[in-house]
């Protein structure tokens, strides 16, 4: 029989970071995303767009947890907001109301009707896959159909539902048969355009090869006799995130909206990443003036307070008679915490106005990689932004070919942390994105200012002296 020092000796608290990993790499399955870097960063503490490790240097953060805390580590008012709850109503069964639930689904409700004059309904869940798994049920609810059309290079998350939808076969590769796999389609990707088409010249052909999936049944998406589509939804992130913060022609989603009211297929706007001002509007979609039929997000509705997610839907899609109660329900899915700092967040983006501040700050932020380019154009083969969502794409010497090799090295050399920035020792967190895993895709802080941005670009700019000095 164990004896109570017995067991206290089974977890005996770890003395250096050195102890710390050879526990992770014993006990921690490695199936997530953390043996990406070799060896794996522990961190220790954060605080407005620094990461602090265990010898306490400061790493500037230009990633910003893939989008979900755009407004700062320690927000102090968001942060208030989360206390304040913990104080007074910090758990509570889904099952009942609670007043931050039913106003936050109007606020956002509200927000939408002024946006595209629709009315609809929220539906909360936790983290962006169950909330895009949401969706799928509304989707098939509503439409009697499975199938659904979503894009090359789109993410929408790694549940099993999510990866059906999601593009790339590595993440469903080991996970047996997907009947519901979706339809994939080209993206707009300007710079490595699928169809070998030039931006300026191509009249969206790629718009016009969606287009002829339907003028015959013998393509295999239309009966004409009945009017029908195959295909219930389609799937869009407006930006492309996890594909490399890809922006498509503002023409673009217009057009296809077009072809998919021809057809009566519904547009699933996924706002996970580009939501809540990350692509300088509150939804990246009304950078395109179209309205979807269905709006899913997360991550920054709660700065990563709390993983709150959800949906949004018309409400000819999720009324009561068609969407019934106990449709969908998970145990956490509005839970007090997350809906109160979610409604501290909305009424911050509603005061502030968080279009100028991305729009204003993100331009200035696209002038400086733009001079990179220019600077490095054996290195950095394409640049873009839109709002506080930028992208440099690496290339070989060329510019063209994709050099995934420098940029593993560039993101590697950035987590040694011993950068200069104007004489201060720091690191510089990137995350890695793109098909071809050669694109640095930026999410910084909506609180940098623009000092903070020339030094965020000094600090590139040495990564590409260390990484390719013969480039330079
Ligand atoms: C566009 C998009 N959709 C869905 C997801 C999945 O969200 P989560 O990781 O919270 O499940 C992500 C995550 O990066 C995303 O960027």
């Amino acid at each position: 029989m164990s004896t109570v020092i017995d067991e206290l000796e089974l977890l005996p608290p770890a003395q250096n970071e050195r102890e710390l990993l050879d526990l992770e790499r014993k006990y921690c399955s490695w199936g997530d995303t953390v043996h990406y870097l070799d060896p794996p960063k522990i961190f220790e503490r954060a605080e407005g767009h620094y990461l602090y490790d265990r010898e306490g240097t400061p790493y500037l953060d230009l990633q910003m947890w893939y989008s979900a805390a755009s407004f700062g580590y320690g927000n102090q008012r968001l942060n208030t907001a989360m206390k304040d709850q913990l104080e007074r109503l910090p758990q509570l069964a889904c099952q009942y109301l609670h007043t931050e639930k039913i106003e936050l689904s109007a606020a956002i409700g509200r927000l939408n009707e002024s946006k595209f004059g629709l009315h609809g309904r929220v539906h909360f869940n936790v983290g962006g896959a169950q909330a895009i798994e949401d969706s799928l049920k509304i989707v098939r609810n509503a439409t009697g159909k499975n199938l659904v059309f979503a894009f090359m290079g789109g993410y929408h998350g790694r549940t099993l539902g999510a990866s059906a939808i999601t593009s790339s076969y590595r993440y469903r590769r080991r996970f047996g048969h997907f009947a519901d796999r979706a339809h994939f389609v080209p993206f707009p990707y300007c710079f490595r355009c699928p169809y070998g088409k030039k931006k300026e010249t191509c009249e969206l052909y790629c718009i016009d090869q969606f287009a002829k999936n339907f003028e015959t049944e013998y393509n295999s998406f239309w009966d004409p006799k009945t009017g029908e589509a195959e295909f219930a939804a389609f799937y869009a992130e407006p930006i492309q995130a996890t594909g490399g913060y890809v922006i498509p022609p503002r023409e673009y989603f217009p057009a296809l909206k077009k072809v998919l009211e021809e057809r009566n297929i519904l547009l699933v706007d996924d706002e996970i990443q580009m939501g809540f001002y990350r692509a300088g509007r509150f939804w990246a979609i009304e950078n395109f003036n179209v309205e979807p039929d269905i709006i899913v997000f997360g991550k920054a509705l709660t700065n990563g307070l709390n993983p709150l997610s959800g949906l949004w839907a018309r409400e000819e899609l999720i009324s009561p008679e068609l969407f019934p109660p106990g449709s969908t329900h998970s145990t956490f899915s509005s839970n007090p915490l997350g809906t109160a700092v979610g409604l501290e967040a909305v009424r911050m983006m509603e005061e502030d106005n968080y279009e100028a501040i991305t729009q204003h700050k993100g331009s200035y932020f696209l002038a400086q990689i733009k001079e990179l380019q220019r600077k490095y154009p054996k290195v950095i083969g394409d640049t873009d932004g839109i709002g506080m969502a930028l992208r440099i794409e690496i290339c070989q010497a060329d510019g063209f070919e994709p050099d995934r090799e420098l940029t593993d090295r560039i993101f590697a050399e950035g987590m040694k942390g011993d950068l200069d920035a104007r004489g201060r020792r720091t690191g510089l967190v990137l995350d890695i994105g793109g098909y071809y895993k050669n694109v640095f895709t930026l999410a910084p802080c909506f609180d940098m200012t623009e000092a903070e941005i020339d030094i965020a670009v000094e600090l590139f700019e040495q990564l590409i002296h260390r990484c390719a000095p013969e480039r330079t």
